[in-house]
């Protein structure tokens, strides 16, 4: 499989055998990692990593992956650099693309991530926008694969903020890969029609199938429920609403008791608001699952920048 030179801004541009190529390099590298073998194949490679909004796995991921196999990363974060004062994104881009071999971004506008990459023309990739995080998918399916040994036929109840970058991506994910997904979200916060719609597509491919429903009815025979903040980075000022809307779209003991299965394991791409979208103790019960997913993501986006850039 021959991805070098492509960027990574959203699973719509890849095949559901690139996509699978991917999480199988990543564990390929993650058992690597454990023998203590690092590779060397961003040697003399650069790699920029622009952060609009903080982070906490993305970058530690993007860091020690990039260092693991030879490269050099280095942080800008968004008082750093001229991109969104006094510079466009397109001139950024350019600057960027100059000097450097590879660029992650994190920010707010998905436009801004397909910019860099038509700008800047090294690859780009994407480390969370408004409404995608392509790379956190790779990590939950890495897990999902580890716990279950197959991804086709899955079923996953995505619980909360149905029309967030989590909810979007889970669903262009599963949709790509056969699963069963589905989203439990108040109506409010069902995802963009349109966005439902090309996924339905890439579903009816796979043998996969999507729901979207406000019943949590829904959680019957699940195998993972995974669940998000309520209020994504940007849109604190809409706790008030969000609490009282999907209070009922907690995590907790009575939904899991729900699913029918004693086997149902919880996934959240972290960070975790405890008490909100999840409760404490169905949380700390699930931890080393939700911690596997979280150290995943180290080893899948290493597997990106290997796959898109190394030698
Ligand atoms: N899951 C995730 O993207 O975490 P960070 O915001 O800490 O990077
Ligand atoms: N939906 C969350 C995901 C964090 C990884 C946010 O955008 O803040």
């Amino acid at each position: 499989m021959n991805l070098k030179g492509r960027s990574f801004l959203t699973l719509k541009d890849y095949t559901p055998e690139e996509i699978e190529y991917l999480i199988e390099l990543a564990a390929d590298l993650k058992a690597k990692k454990k023998q203590g073998i690092t590779g060397n194949s961003l040697k003399g490679k650069n790699i920029a990593l622009i952060f609009e909004k903080p982070s906490t796995r993305t970058r530690c991921a993007f860091t020690v992956g990039c260092i693991d196999e030879g490269g050099h990363p280095e942080y800008l974060g968004k008082d750093d650099i001229q991109l969104g004062h006094k510079e466009s994104v397109e001139d950024t881009a350019r600057v960027l693309g100059r000097m450097f071999d590879g660029i992650e971004f994190r920010g707010f506008k998905q436009e801004t991530v397909e910019k860099l990459a038509q700008y800047s023309k090294v690859p780009v990739w994407n480390g969370l926008t408004d409404i995608d995080h392509p790379t956190q998918i790779l990590a939950d399916f890495l897990t999902l694969k580890e716990q279950f040994g197959h991804l086709k036929g899955l079923k996953l109840v995505y619980a909360g903020d149905g029309r967030n970058n989590m909810a979007n991506s889970l669903m262009i994910g599963s949709a790509k890969l056969g699963l069963h997904f589905t989203i439990l979200s108040p109506k409010a916060l069902w995802p963009e029609e349109g966005l439902v719609a090309a996924c339905q597509v890439y579903a009816d491919a796979s043998q996969g199938t999507i729901t979207i429903t406000d019943e949590l009815e829904a959680v019957k025979g699940a195998d993972a429920i995974y669940t998000d903040v309520w209020c994504s980075m940007g849109e604190e000022a809409l706790a008030g609403e969000r609490i009282t809307i999907l209070k009922p779209y907690q995590v907790n003991q009575e939904m899991l008791s729900m699913t029918g299965k004693e086997s149902t394991i919880l996934l959240h791409c972290l960070p975790a608001v405890k008490g909100y979208e999840i409760t404490e103790d169905v949380f700390e019960k699930h931890a080393e699952v939700i911690f596997d997913e979280a150290e995943n993501r180290m080893h899948t986006i290493k597997a990106v920048m290997v796959a898109t850039l190394g030698n």
